[in-house]
């Protein structure tokens, strides 16, 4: 029997809606083919959007997206997307594939796109090969309710009013495809880009995101905090799982692995708590008075891709074992929530650790869709300190903690979501609520399956959420976890 306390009486405070994130570049079938099929397309849309994946997306809580990249937007230049679409330029995007971009989606369109979606707009901007005068053009042309160039241009393409974009990132991955810079000198054009991004309405102030670290480069964090920490709101952070060690050209496959990646997978997932937790330090020991955040603005699998496809557009399947790395990595920012801020999957649909796949008209949910879906409740809502027993379970050296927990109080109850990564042995749990009082209700959905199963077209949808028993005690409840799941709980 494995104890877990939710404490109710400790809390670090609300989890940040924005944790439940997502991240759509122009890479592969993300955008084109896959949330944006044109208006012409027979697949149905509104307004060139597919209407299923908006559906979807809708209903699993997608509270913020960033756009237009990823290393796509240090290449992209926004004038490219606007105006009337026959005369719009075509490029080719050079980071993926080689393959024509005709910018048929540009501002308007993921403006349109995040209104349909109700969703927060985070537009990254490109440092790597833009101008200071370009990047400020842009905040000037969404934000611009009043008179000014920028904001008759976009009346004349159709938007009267301005979609007052609050989020904005200064290049990406600056260390890399974003211009290879060293620290020291981001830091600098940081500041200088950070000076020209204005407020055009003080009820909507922006908020400016810094490129931040790959990984576990600390100095990274360090340089840009001292250096430019005055100048921005957060800090992002970047870090993906890939089962091998190292070894780019050789991640391995996303399905029919062996039992030995799943757990070294895990391992590798919990990683992250190791890296928030000490970038965040770094970044309170510099912030001063006011608070900078952490944006881990992306983060997931990243394997092999699917035998056949173009290895330029990233696309792999997704099993039980990636449900898990969401449900870890969603647990370990709810328990982060003093400091992250923001967190956002790579990437929507078709791409890496996708919550859509989509096949022509056809489409399917992934496991990990369904995690995002069943931990919606988290968002908005006040973290509570939890803790569950574990023993560790694995093989060889990648040994991980059997069980993961988060919790939360909102306007549904308290939710508590933990994850059973073992992949053989179910765990009985039995779960203490301290400071709430005796449970009217407790109502449990579990994803559980193989580790290897997944979702295909033409077939069943195998993994989908399923009731799970739970039992009311005198303390709290009493449920068991079957092997490879992911478990939501919601006590009233
Ligand atoms: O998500 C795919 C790529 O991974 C992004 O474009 C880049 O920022 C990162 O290296």
């Amino acid at each position: 029997m494995a104890k877990a306390i939710v404490n109710a009486n400790r809390s670090k405070g609300h989890i940040n809606r924005n944790i439940y994130g997502h991240f759509a570049e122009h890479l592969g079938r993300c955008i084109y083919n896959g949330i944006y099929v044109g208006e012409a397309s027979s697949i149905p849309n509104l307004n060139g959007m597919r209407t299923d994946v908006v559906a979807a997306l809708k209903k699993m809580g997608i509270p913020v997206l960033r756009w237009p990249g990823g290393c796509f937007a240090d290449t992209y230049h926004w004038r490219d997307g606007i105006g009337p679409k026959e005369s719009r330029k075509k490029i080719v995007n050079t980071n993926w594939g080689g393959v024509t971009e005709d910018n048929s989606f540009g501002t308007h369109e993921f403006l349109e796109l995040c209104r349909q979606l109700e969703c927060e707009p985070y537009i990254s901007g490109n440092v790597g090969s833009g101008t200071v005068q370009e990047f400020s053009d842009w905040v000037e042309y969404c934000n611009m309710g009043g008179q000014s160039p920028m904001a008759e241009e976009r009346r004349s393409n159709g938007q009267e009013g301005p979609w007052n974009v609050k989020y904005w990132g200064i290049g990406n991955e600056a260390w890399g495809c974003g211009g290879n810079m060293r620290p020291e000198f981001y830091a600098d054009l940081c500041r200088q880009y950070s000076t020209y991004l204005r407020n055009y309405d003080t009820e909507h102030p922006i908020y400016k995101i810094a490129s931040g670290a790959s990984e576990g480069d600390y100095n990274w964090t360090k340089v840009i905090m001292e250096r430019a920490g005055r100048f921005i709101d957060a800090v992002s952070l970047h870090y993906y799982t890939l089962p091998r060690t190292g070894d780019w050209t050789d991640k391995g496959p996303a399905t029919g692995f062996p039992r030995s990646e799943y757990y070294s997978t895990l391992r590798k997932t919990f990683y992250m708590e190791e890296l928030v937790e000490n970038h965040s330090r770094i970044i309170k020991q510099y912030q001063g008075d006011r608070k900078i955040g952490l944006c881990v603005d992306e983060w997931g699998t990243w394997f092999d891709v699917e035998p056949g496809t173009n290895p330029g557009f990233l696309y792999q399947q997704n099993t039980m074992r990636d449900a898990l790395v969401s449900a870890v990595n969603l647990n370990i920012f709810n328990n982060h929530c003093d400091t992250v801020v923001m967190a956002n999957i790579a990437q929507t649909v078709n791409v890496l650790q996708a919550v859509i796949l989509t096949e022509g008209e056809k489409l399917l949910l992934t496991p990990t869709y369904h995690v995002f879906e069943m931990y919606k409740g988290h968002q908005d809502a006040r973290q509570l300190e939890s803790y569950v027993e574990t023993t560790l379970t694995g093989e060889g050296e990648d040994q991980v903690p059997n069980l993961h927990i988060s919790a939360s109080e909102g306007k549904e109850g308290v939710l508590v979501t933990i994850a059973n990564l073992s992949d053989t042995d179910s765990a009985e749990l039995d779960c203490a609520l301290t400071g709430i009082g005796r449970a009217a209700s407790v109502e449990g959905r579990v994803l559980t399956g193989p580790c290897g199963a997944y979702n295909d077209f033409g077939a069943e949808e195998t993994v989908r959420p399923s009731h799970l028993a739970a039992e009311i005690t005198d303390g709290g409840f009493k449920a068991v976890l079957p092997a490879c799941s992911v478990a939501a709980f919601t006590v009233r």
